[in-house]
């Protein structure tokens, strides 16, 4: 669970797919405590940033990162940190839900059954506890044989959002979650992220900068692959210290 007065602090960030970097030397302090959203036009960068706390980006072939992110003592960047086990503390949750072919318990158990857990009564009680936390409980508890494909497009993210939890991250990393949701599919993801947001750090990726208004409580504005400004959401949308987040956050282009 989140130490909610830490930071976890990107120093000198750069990530570079071949030889061309995506993001160059961001700093951005990110508090443990809340919401963060990465906002900014598309190619900006967002998804890279944030594939770096996971280090999903060690998954692309021509992706490099240099630069460190510090949290809890360590340098997550370091050579020494074994990506597989820092993701049970980082976890995330994609733009187009990717449930498994399995039954809704099933996806839910999948990480705690590769940690080992069989206990069926401890299973069953943080299978519960995780679907409830999605606010998907009451719709799935009478039919969690299932298979998870029968569910629609948004309780499916929301089951994802189960599975991620599940294993207990102190981290929760959101890559435009709701962008291929429904008004009201997405007014409940919105709604189980402030709650979760009290025993989770949500790092939220969004192209919409109403979202991020609603949703965050610290916001940081990418442009061509550099942190513009960062700070608390209500000042970066009321009274941002650059031209460029007050052009963008406007709609002036993007
Ligand atoms: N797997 C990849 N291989 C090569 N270039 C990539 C890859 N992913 C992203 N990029 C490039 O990196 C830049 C930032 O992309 P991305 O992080 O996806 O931005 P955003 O999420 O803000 O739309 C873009 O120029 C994009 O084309
Ligand atoms: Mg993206």
């Amino acid at each position: 669970m989140a130490e909610k007065e830490g930071v976890i602090r990107v120093k000198d960030l750069t990530v570079k797919y071949g030889q061309k970097p995506a993001i160059s030397s961001v700093d951005l302090d990110v508090k443990e405590a809340g919401v963060t959203a990465f906002i900014g036009p598309s190619g900006c960068g967002k998804s890279t940033l944030l594939r770096a706390f996971n280090r999903m980006n060690d998954e692309i072939p021509t992706c490099s990162m240099s630069g460190q992110i510090e949290w809890r003592g360590k340098n997550l960047l370091s050579d020494d940190i074994d990506p597989v086990l820092l993701r049970r503390a980082v976890s995330m949750v994609f733009q187009k839900a990717n449930v498994f072919p399995t039954s809704i318990y099933e996806n839910v158990a999948f990480g705690l059954r590769i940690q080992g857990l069989k206990d069926k009564t401890e299973l069953d009680a943080i299978i519960e506890e995780s679907l409830n936390d999605a606010f998907l409980w009451d719709e799935v508890k009478d039919r969690m044989e299932e298979d998870a494909y029968s569910l629609s497009g948004g309780q499916q993210q929301r089951l994802c959002i189960a599975r991620a939890l599940a294993t207990k991250p102190s981290i929760l990393l959101m890559d435009e979650p709701t962008s291929a949701l429904d008004p009201i599919a997405t007014a409940k993801i919105e709604e189980l992220i402030q709650v979760i947001k009290e025993k989770v750090t949500v790092i939220i990726v969004t192209h919409s900068m109403s979202q991020a208004a609603r949703i965050s409580d610290q916001t940081a504005f990418l442009y061509l692959g550099e942190l513009i400004e960062a700070g608390p959401t209500k000042k970066i949308f009321s009274e941002p210290e650059k031209e460029l987040t007050g052009q963008y956050i406007t709609g002036r282009f993007g």
